[in-house]
Protein backbone atom coordinates (compact mmCIF):
# COMPACT_ATOMS: atom_id res chain seq x y z
CA UNK A 1 0.00 0.00 0.00
CA UNK A 2 1.31 3.30 -0.92
CA UNK A 3 0.98 6.43 1.27
CA UNK A 4 -2.23 7.84 -1.17
CA UNK A 5 -3.71 4.32 -0.31
CA UNK A 6 -2.76 4.36 2.99
CA UNK A 7 -4.76 8.42 3.78
CA UNK A 8 -7.50 6.65 1.98
CA UNK A 9 -8.02 3.85 3.88
CA UNK A 10 -7.46 4.85 7.32
CA UNK A 11 -10.09 5.84 9.69
CA UNK A 12 -9.76 9.69 10.68
CA UNK A 13 -11.88 11.86 13.23
CA UNK A 14 -12.33 15.50 12.16
CA UNK A 15 -11.89 17.92 15.07
CA UNK A 16 -11.49 21.83 13.50
CA UNK A 17 -14.09 22.50 10.49
CA UNK A 18 -16.30 25.15 10.20
CA UNK A 19 -19.63 24.41 8.72
CA UNK A 20 -20.07 27.39 7.34
CA UNK A 21 -16.74 26.57 5.68
CA UNK A 22 -17.79 23.68 4.00
CA UNK A 23 -20.12 25.85 1.99
CA UNK A 24 -19.93 24.84 -1.58
CA UNK A 25 -20.45 27.48 -4.16
CA UNK A 26 -22.83 25.21 -6.14
CA UNK A 27 -24.98 24.92 -2.87
CA UNK A 28 -24.58 27.93 -2.25
CA UNK A 29 -26.13 29.00 -5.61
CA UNK A 30 -29.06 27.16 -5.21
CA UNK A 31 -29.76 28.22 -1.63
CA UNK A 32 -29.68 31.69 -3.06
CA UNK A 33 -31.68 30.99 -5.55
CA UNK A 34 -34.19 29.28 -3.09
CA UNK A 35 -34.30 31.71 -1.00
CA UNK A 36 -34.66 34.45 -3.54
CA UNK A 37 -31.22 36.16 -1.60
CA UNK A 38 -28.89 38.15 -4.12
CA UNK A 39 -25.19 37.42 -4.09
CA UNK A 40 -22.52 39.61 -5.25
CA UNK A 41 -21.56 36.44 -7.94
CA UNK A 42 -22.52 35.68 -11.24
CA UNK A 43 -20.98 32.23 -11.61
CA UNK A 44 -19.14 29.21 -9.74
CA UNK A 45 -16.42 30.18 -11.62
CA UNK A 46 -16.73 34.16 -9.92
CA UNK A 47 -17.27 32.65 -6.68
CA UNK A 48 -14.12 30.65 -7.06
CA UNK A 49 -11.99 33.53 -8.45
CA UNK A 50 -12.55 35.59 -5.57
CA UNK A 51 -11.38 32.08 -3.05
CA UNK A 52 -7.81 34.73 -3.13
CA UNK A 53 -6.52 35.48 0.38
CA UNK A 54 -3.56 37.08 1.86
CA UNK A 55 -4.81 36.90 5.51
CA UNK A 56 -7.08 35.40 7.86
CA UNK A 57 -9.47 38.53 7.72
CA UNK A 58 -9.60 38.48 3.85
CA UNK A 59 -11.29 35.04 4.15
CA UNK A 60 -13.41 36.25 6.80
CA UNK A 61 -15.42 38.55 4.56
CA UNK A 62 -15.63 36.80 2.04
CA UNK A 63 -17.22 33.63 4.16
CA UNK A 64 -19.44 35.75 6.25
CA UNK A 65 -21.34 37.41 3.18
CA UNK A 66 -21.43 33.49 1.87
CA UNK A 67 -23.03 32.39 4.91
CA UNK A 68 -25.97 35.45 4.81
CA UNK A 69 -27.64 33.15 2.10
CA UNK A 70 -28.58 30.26 5.16
CA UNK A 71 -31.82 31.12 6.84
CA UNK A 72 -34.58 27.83 7.13
CA UNK A 73 -34.28 24.94 9.09
CA UNK A 74 -33.53 22.96 5.52
CA UNK A 75 -30.47 25.42 4.72
CA UNK A 76 -28.69 24.56 7.39
CA UNK A 77 -29.32 20.59 6.98
CA UNK A 78 -28.35 20.57 3.23
CA UNK A 79 -24.90 22.29 4.37
CA UNK A 80 -24.22 20.03 6.74
CA UNK A 81 -25.32 17.12 4.56
CA UNK A 82 -23.16 18.03 1.67
CA UNK A 83 -20.31 18.18 4.59
CA UNK A 84 -21.10 14.54 5.51
CA UNK A 85 -21.24 13.50 2.57
CA UNK A 86 -17.30 14.49 1.85
CA UNK A 87 -16.74 12.84 5.47
CA UNK A 88 -17.58 9.44 3.71
CA UNK A 89 -15.90 10.30 0.97
CA UNK A 90 -12.58 10.60 3.04
CA UNK A 91 -13.29 7.91 5.64
CA UNK A 92 -14.14 10.89 8.26
CA UNK A 93 -15.91 8.73 10.74
CA UNK A 94 -16.32 11.27 13.14
CA UNK A 95 -16.57 14.37 12.91
CA UNK A 96 -16.51 17.39 15.56
CA UNK A 97 -17.78 20.33 13.91
CA UNK A 98 -17.99 24.19 14.96
CA UNK A 99 -21.09 26.68 14.08
CA UNK A 100 -21.16 30.53 14.41
CA UNK A 101 -24.76 30.93 15.65
CA UNK A 102 -23.87 34.59 15.95
CA UNK A 103 -23.40 34.81 11.78
CA UNK A 104 -26.64 33.61 11.72
CA UNK A 105 -28.59 35.37 14.86
CA UNK A 106 -27.32 39.09 13.78
CA UNK A 107 -29.15 38.44 10.47
CA UNK A 108 -32.77 37.24 12.51
CA UNK A 109 -32.37 33.26 12.29
CA UNK A 110 -33.54 31.70 15.34
CA UNK A 111 -30.58 29.87 16.86
CA UNK A 112 -33.23 27.01 17.35
CA UNK A 113 -33.32 26.84 13.58
CA UNK A 114 -29.76 26.93 13.17
CA UNK A 115 -29.18 23.83 15.77
CA UNK A 116 -32.31 21.96 14.30
CA UNK A 117 -30.72 22.00 11.11
CA UNK A 118 -27.71 20.96 12.26
CA UNK A 119 -29.14 18.19 14.47
CA UNK A 120 -30.89 16.07 11.70
CA UNK A 121 -28.16 16.19 9.54
CA UNK A 122 -26.29 14.58 12.12
CA UNK A 123 -28.97 12.08 13.14
CA UNK A 124 -29.01 11.43 9.18
CA UNK A 125 -25.54 10.92 8.72
CA UNK A 126 -25.13 8.44 11.82
CA UNK A 127 -28.37 6.19 10.36
CA UNK A 128 -27.35 5.99 6.82
CA UNK A 129 -23.79 6.68 6.66
CA UNK A 130 -22.32 5.54 9.52
CA UNK A 131 -20.97 8.78 10.97
CA UNK A 132 -20.50 9.91 14.73
CA UNK A 133 -20.75 13.50 15.17
CA UNK A 134 -20.64 16.06 17.66
CA UNK A 135 -21.54 20.31 17.81
CA UNK A 136 -18.96 22.92 18.87
CA UNK A 137 -20.63 26.53 19.43
CA UNK A 138 -17.82 29.06 18.87
CA UNK A 139 -18.24 32.81 19.85
CA UNK A 140 -17.06 35.18 17.32
CA UNK A 141 -14.01 37.04 18.66
CA UNK A 142 -14.21 40.38 16.79
CA UNK A 143 -17.86 40.60 19.12
CA UNK A 144 -18.11 41.56 22.19
CA UNK A 145 -18.06 39.51 25.73
CA UNK A 146 -21.26 40.57 26.19
CA UNK A 147 -22.76 38.99 22.71
CA UNK A 148 -20.79 36.04 23.81
CA UNK A 149 -22.95 36.25 27.39
CA UNK A 150 -25.83 36.13 25.21
CA UNK A 151 -25.26 33.44 22.91
CA UNK A 152 -24.19 31.26 25.71
CA UNK A 153 -27.98 31.85 27.95
CA UNK A 154 -29.07 30.96 24.11
CA UNK A 155 -27.55 27.78 24.33
CA UNK A 156 -28.24 26.86 27.55
CA UNK A 157 -31.71 25.19 26.55
CA UNK A 158 -29.67 22.98 24.14
CA UNK A 159 -26.64 21.67 26.68
CA UNK A 160 -27.30 17.59 25.76
CA UNK A 161 -26.90 19.15 21.46
CA UNK A 162 -23.76 20.99 22.24
CA UNK A 163 -20.67 19.27 23.40
CA UNK A 164 -18.25 21.98 23.53
CA UNK A 165 -17.79 26.04 23.41
CA UNK A 166 -15.01 27.50 21.10
CA UNK A 167 -13.13 31.07 20.04
CA UNK A 168 -12.81 31.67 16.03
CA UNK A 169 -13.08 34.76 13.97
CA UNK A 170 -10.58 37.59 13.83
CA UNK A 171 -7.58 36.70 16.11
CA UNK A 172 -5.21 39.31 16.58
CA UNK A 173 -6.86 42.14 19.05
CA UNK A 174 -9.13 40.17 20.52
CA UNK A 175 -7.07 37.43 22.95
CA UNK A 176 -8.53 34.42 24.81
CA UNK A 177 -8.55 36.49 27.71
CA UNK A 178 -11.13 39.35 26.27
CA UNK A 179 -13.61 36.13 27.16
CA UNK A 180 -12.12 34.70 30.36
CA UNK A 181 -15.57 35.14 32.43
CA UNK A 182 -17.72 33.87 29.60
CA UNK A 183 -15.66 30.66 29.27
CA UNK A 184 -15.67 30.27 33.06
CA UNK A 185 -19.58 30.15 32.74
CA UNK A 186 -19.15 28.19 30.43
CA UNK A 187 -17.39 25.70 31.86
CA UNK A 188 -19.31 25.59 35.17
CA UNK A 189 -22.37 24.88 32.58
CA UNK A 190 -20.58 21.37 32.06
CA UNK A 191 -19.40 22.41 28.18
CA UNK A 192 -15.97 21.29 27.32
CA UNK A 193 -13.75 24.02 25.32
CA UNK A 194 -11.68 24.77 22.56
CA UNK A 195 -10.16 27.94 21.31
CA UNK A 196 -8.46 29.15 17.86
CA UNK A 197 -4.91 30.46 19.34
CA UNK A 198 -1.89 31.24 17.72
CA UNK A 199 -2.91 30.84 13.80
CA UNK A 200 -2.09 34.46 13.30
CA UNK A 201 -1.53 35.73 16.93
CA UNK A 202 1.42 35.20 19.17
CA UNK A 203 2.36 32.10 21.93
CA UNK A 204 1.16 34.51 24.48
CA UNK A 205 -2.49 33.72 23.20
CA UNK A 206 -1.93 30.21 23.17
CA UNK A 207 -0.73 30.41 27.26
CA UNK A 208 -4.26 32.16 27.59
CA UNK A 209 -6.57 29.63 26.16
CA UNK A 210 -4.82 27.21 28.67
CA UNK A 211 -4.27 29.53 31.89
CA UNK A 212 -7.35 31.62 31.60
CA UNK A 213 -9.84 29.34 29.40
CA UNK A 214 -8.68 26.22 30.30
CA UNK A 215 -9.05 24.89 27.07
CA UNK A 216 -9.05 20.53 26.14
CA UNK A 217 -7.54 21.57 22.52
CA UNK A 218 -5.71 24.37 20.58
CA UNK A 219 -6.92 24.85 17.69
CA UNK A 220 -4.31 25.45 14.60
CA UNK A 221 -1.33 26.58 17.71
CA UNK A 222 1.05 26.57 14.85
CA UNK A 223 2.76 29.35 16.11
CA UNK A 224 3.32 27.41 19.77
CA UNK A 225 7.14 26.39 18.28
CA UNK A 226 8.27 29.88 18.88
CA UNK A 227 8.07 29.62 22.24
CA UNK A 228 10.35 27.09 24.06
CA UNK A 229 8.41 26.99 27.40
CA UNK A 230 5.51 26.66 25.63
CA UNK A 231 6.37 23.69 23.87
CA UNK A 232 7.83 21.70 26.67
CA UNK A 233 4.05 22.79 28.24
CA UNK A 234 2.03 21.62 25.48
CA UNK A 235 4.25 18.27 24.95
CA UNK A 236 3.54 18.03 28.68
CA UNK A 237 -0.19 17.87 28.82
CA UNK A 238 -0.45 15.86 25.70
CA UNK A 239 -2.28 18.87 24.56
CA UNK A 240 -4.12 18.38 21.03
CA UNK A 241 -2.95 20.92 18.84
CA UNK A 242 -5.88 20.69 15.64
CA UNK A 243 -3.50 21.68 12.57
CA UNK A 244 -4.90 22.73 9.28
CA UNK A 245 -2.56 22.32 6.69
CA UNK A 246 -4.19 23.83 3.48
CA UNK A 247 -6.15 26.87 5.64
CA UNK A 248 -2.50 28.17 6.60
CA UNK A 249 -1.49 27.85 3.05
CA UNK A 250 -4.15 29.67 1.57
CA UNK A 251 -4.31 32.41 4.72
CA UNK A 252 -0.71 32.77 4.12
CA UNK A 253 0.35 31.52 7.12
CA UNK A 254 3.42 29.74 5.65
CA UNK A 255 4.37 30.49 1.91
CA UNK A 256 5.13 26.84 1.15
CA UNK A 257 3.97 23.82 2.36
CA UNK A 258 6.88 22.86 2.25
CA UNK A 259 7.68 25.05 5.34
CA UNK A 260 4.85 23.81 7.14
CA UNK A 261 6.06 22.97 10.51
CA UNK A 262 3.40 19.85 11.29
CA UNK A 263 5.61 17.16 10.89
CA UNK A 264 8.48 18.46 13.16
CA UNK A 265 5.84 18.98 15.89
CA UNK A 266 4.83 15.91 15.84
CA UNK A 267 8.09 14.33 15.73
CA UNK A 268 9.10 16.65 18.91
CA UNK A 269 6.44 14.98 20.80
CA UNK A 270 3.30 17.29 20.21
CA UNK A 271 0.03 15.81 19.99
CA UNK A 272 -0.47 17.23 16.79
CA UNK A 273 -4.27 16.28 14.35
CA UNK A 274 -4.73 17.50 10.62
CA UNK A 275 -8.43 19.21 9.79
CA UNK A 276 -9.67 20.77 7.08
CA UNK A 277 -10.34 24.14 8.70
CA UNK A 278 -12.94 25.59 6.12
CA UNK A 279 -12.71 22.85 3.01
CA UNK A 280 -14.78 24.96 0.08
CA UNK A 281 -12.85 28.00 0.78
CA UNK A 282 -9.35 26.17 0.96
CA UNK A 283 -9.02 23.75 -1.63
CA UNK A 284 -9.83 20.76 0.17
CA UNK A 285 -11.60 18.41 2.84
CA UNK A 286 -9.64 16.39 5.35
CA UNK A 287 -7.62 13.72 2.39
CA UNK A 288 -6.62 16.99 0.41
CA UNK A 289 -4.79 18.05 3.90
CA UNK A 290 -3.28 14.72 4.03
CA UNK A 291 -2.24 14.51 0.83
CA UNK A 292 -1.00 17.88 0.50
CA UNK A 293 1.52 17.41 3.58
CA UNK A 294 2.48 13.69 2.61
CA UNK A 295 3.65 15.42 -0.84
CA UNK A 296 5.66 18.22 0.44
CA UNK A 297 7.28 16.69 3.76
CA UNK A 298 7.17 12.91 3.07
CA UNK A 299 5.95 11.86 5.86
CA UNK A 300 6.23 8.01 6.60
CA UNK A 301 3.54 5.41 7.20
CA UNK A 302 4.01 5.13 10.77
CA UNK A 303 3.78 9.15 10.86
CA UNK A 304 0.60 8.99 8.82
CA UNK A 305 -0.93 6.78 11.21
CA UNK A 306 -0.19 8.13 14.18
CA UNK A 307 -1.98 11.59 12.98
CA UNK A 308 -4.97 9.21 12.53
CA UNK A 309 -4.43 7.92 16.12
CA UNK A 310 -3.82 11.13 17.42
CA UNK A 311 -7.20 12.31 15.94
CA UNK A 312 -9.13 10.21 17.92
CA UNK A 313 -7.49 10.56 21.00
CA UNK A 314 -8.17 14.12 20.61
CA UNK A 315 -11.45 13.75 20.27
CA UNK A 316 -14.26 14.15 22.88
CA UNK A 317 -15.99 10.32 22.32
CA UNK A 318 -15.47 7.71 24.38
CA UNK A 319 -12.58 5.33 25.81
CA UNK A 320 -13.99 2.52 24.09
CA UNK A 321 -14.13 4.23 20.68
CA UNK A 322 -11.16 5.68 20.86
CA UNK A 323 -10.18 2.45 21.30
CA UNK A 324 -11.91 0.58 18.99
CA UNK A 325 -10.36 2.78 16.32
CA UNK A 326 -6.98 2.95 17.11
CA UNK A 327 -6.78 -0.98 17.05
CA UNK A 328 -7.95 -0.69 13.45
CA UNK A 329 -5.66 1.89 12.52
CA UNK A 330 -2.72 -0.42 13.96
CA UNK A 331 -4.29 -3.13 11.80
CA UNK A 332 -4.01 -1.36 8.71
N1 LIG B 1 -9.66 31.12 12.09
C1 LIG B 1 -10.48 31.92 12.75
N2 LIG B 1 -11.78 31.96 12.51
C2 LIG B 1 -12.30 31.18 11.58
C3 LIG B 1 -11.49 30.34 10.84
C4 LIG B 1 -10.10 30.29 11.13
O1 LIG B 1 -9.29 29.55 10.53
N3 LIG B 1 -12.31 29.71 9.97
C5 LIG B 1 -13.56 30.15 10.19
N4 LIG B 1 -13.56 31.05 11.16
ZN1 LIG C 1 -10.79 27.36 12.23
Amino acid sequence: MNQIELIRALPKAELHVHIEGTFEPELMFAIAQRNQIQIPYQSVEEVKQAYNFHNLQSFLDIYYAGANVLVHEQDFYDLAWAYFEKCAEDRVVHTEMFFDPQTHTERGVEFATVLAGLKRACTDAKEKLGISSQLIMCFLRHLSEEKAFETLEQALPFKDDIIAIGLDSSEVGHPPSKFERVFTKAREAGFLIVAHAGEEGPPEYIWEALDLLKVNRIDHGVRSEEDERLMTRLIAEKMPLTVCPLSNLKLCVVKDMGEHNIRRLLQKGVHVTVNSDDPSYFGGYMNDNFIAIQEALALSHDELKQLAINSFEASFISDEEKQKWIEEIKAI
